[in-house]
């Protein structure tokens, strides 16, 4: 079925200095929706920003039918605007949804819909070299009836908001081996909305604790690394780039895979295979040079200076030198259009 889009654009667009405000605050100009009723989408179209009216029994509301993928658009070195890595999201979208029982989306809305709106909003995405622009799509389920059941109607949506650092300094994290976020079989792999509620209360004690994050460990002997907040969790030691293997418990990001890819090209040895903490334990007290760092859509890549390991603290290494940066580097310059792009990451508008 075709799906043309509608769009309704707002006259007067202002973009406001956006730098100062905290991640995700201040949305574009206008959002993409679009409604899954009667086994079909309808009404595709880019409308003006505005709030939703739901009723109280939509089903999202109470049993967490919800699903959302989290992209960036950049400025490329030459002026034209570059959607990151749109297909491999597109793919877990798909993946996620199937996992939560909820309808797909076709390829073609999904990329359309990011494409119109993003272009429309063009304005927004910063010129900065470190900004950009976050793309967030989502569904809902919002056929309104109380009861634990599918939902029949959703809608799929899609709205912005200029991003630029996520974390103002390197991370102080904990390796949590009391509470877990996924269990194998669960829905760890997915990006549902329950998976982040569950995790707030751990991370809420962690920061009371003096720490920005929990790194998670598995459910079974809480003793192998899984992943930290919103990124994947990654260590260069010995000059091998380790990082927990796709299990079902920890998502499959998009920035884990390209820094895996880029650090291939580079010669550099990977390997995703399970890391305990022991291991890591064992290379501080060996005196080695751990470099421990978070990969995610929004912090990017993200260092980490302290992992707390029950009451004992470890410095990782984070000196101008260390390799992360230099994988963060090729990272930013393919998205920017400064390097070539040949593994056909980028979506150009
Ligand atoms: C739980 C979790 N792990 C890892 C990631 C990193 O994935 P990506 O690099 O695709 O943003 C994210 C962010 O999407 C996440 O929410």
């Amino acid at each position: 079925m075709e799906h043309t889009i509608s769009i309704k654009s707002q006259a007067e667009r202002k973009v406001t200095d956006t730098k100062s405000l905290p991640f995700g605050k201040i949305p574009t100009e206008h959002m993409f929706i679009a409604e899954y009723k009667n086994g079909e989408w309808h009404n595709a179209q880019v409308v003006p920003f505005h709030d939703l009216t739901l009723s109280p029994l939509a089903l999202c509301l109470h049993y967490g039918q919800t699903v959302f993928e989290g992209m960036k658009a950049f400025m490329t070195e030459d002026g034209h605007i570059n959607i990151f890595r749109m297909d491999k999201h597109y793919e877990r979208f798909i993946k996620s949804l199937h996992r939560m029982c909820m309808p797909p989306v076709p390829q073609k809305l999904f990329t359309n819909a990011i494409h119109q709106l993003v272009q429309l909003d063009g304005d927004w995405v910063p010129r900065e070299a470190d900004g950009s622009l976050y793309v967030r799509p989502f569904m809902i389920a919002t056929e309104d009836r109380i009861g634990v059941k599918v939902s029949e109607e959703y809608l799929f949506m899609v709205v912005c908001s200029p991003a630029f650092q996520y974390y103002a300094k390197p991370l102080k994290v904990k390796v949590e081996t009391n509470f877990v976020r996924a269990a194998e079989g669960g829905t760890g792999n997915a990006k549902c909305g329950g998976n982040y509620g569950g995790a707030f209360y751990p991370t809420q004690l962690a920061r009371e604790a003096g720490y920005d994050q929990v790194l998670w460990t598995d459910s079974v002997h809480n003793e192998f690394i899984e992943e930290s907040g919103t990124m994947n969790a990654m260590f260069f030691i010995d000059n091998v780039l380790v990082t927990p293997q796709l299990s079902g418990t920890i998502l499959d990001g998009v920035t884990r895979d390209s820094l895996l890819t880029i650090a291939a090209a580079k010669g550099i040895t990977v390997e995703e295979r399970q890391i305990s903490y022991e291991e890591l334990i064992r290379a501080f007290e060996a005196g080695k040079r751990v470099e421990a760092f978070g990969a995610g859509t929004a912090a990017v890549v993200a260092p980490i200076e302290i992992i707390a390991i029950g009451h004992k603290e470890y410095k990782c290494y984070i000196e101008p030198d260390a390799m992360m940066y230099q994988l963060q580097k090729e990272l930013f310059n393919i998205r920017k259009g400064v390097t070539a792009d040949t593994n056909k990451w980028n979506y150009i508008i």
